[in-house]
């Protein structure tokens, strides 16, 4: 595919463990450093203590001392593209703020977003 970041989150994908939903997702979580913070989709039998990719990448970011960020891939085999889940949007506002977001497939289709377009009216610390 020849451009870093969504190559690693198609190469993320490849450890994805979702052995309910057979759904594998990755994603590639750029920092301002240009740190690329990977992860994947991670199930349990409970269901919903399953971790989508894009929140894996980033509690990973946050636990290895990234703070800002650039942008963000997510790679899923959908056609049309795979966009974040409701849960995802919510924390990647509060960790990223308002990042590119590049949904990408295994035909190398893509397409880059923006999280306020996706999540236009985000619940946010100023409200506590
Ligand atoms: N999933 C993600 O990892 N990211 C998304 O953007 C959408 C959904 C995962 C969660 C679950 O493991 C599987 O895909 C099916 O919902």
């Amino acid at each position: 595919m020849n451009n870093p970041l969504l190559d690693a989150a198609l190469k993320a994908r490849d450890h994805a463990h979702a052995p309910y939903s057979k759904f594998h997702v990755g994603a590639a979580l750029e920092d301002t450093d240009g740190r690329i913070h990977t992860g994947c989709n991670v199930e349990n039998a409970s269901y919903g203590l399953t971790n989508c990719a894009e929140r894996t990448a980033a509690f990973k970011a946050v636990s290895e001392g990234a703070r800002k960020f650039r942008r963000i891939a997510v790679a899923a085999d959908t056609s049309p593209l795979t966009p974040p889940c409701g849960a995802c949007r919510q924390v990647l506002w509060e960790i990223c703020g308002d990042i590119e977001i590049i949904l990408v497939n295994l035909k190398g289709e893509s397409e880059s977003l923006r999280l306020q377009d996706l999540f236009p009216r985000p619940f946010h610390a100023k409200f506590l």
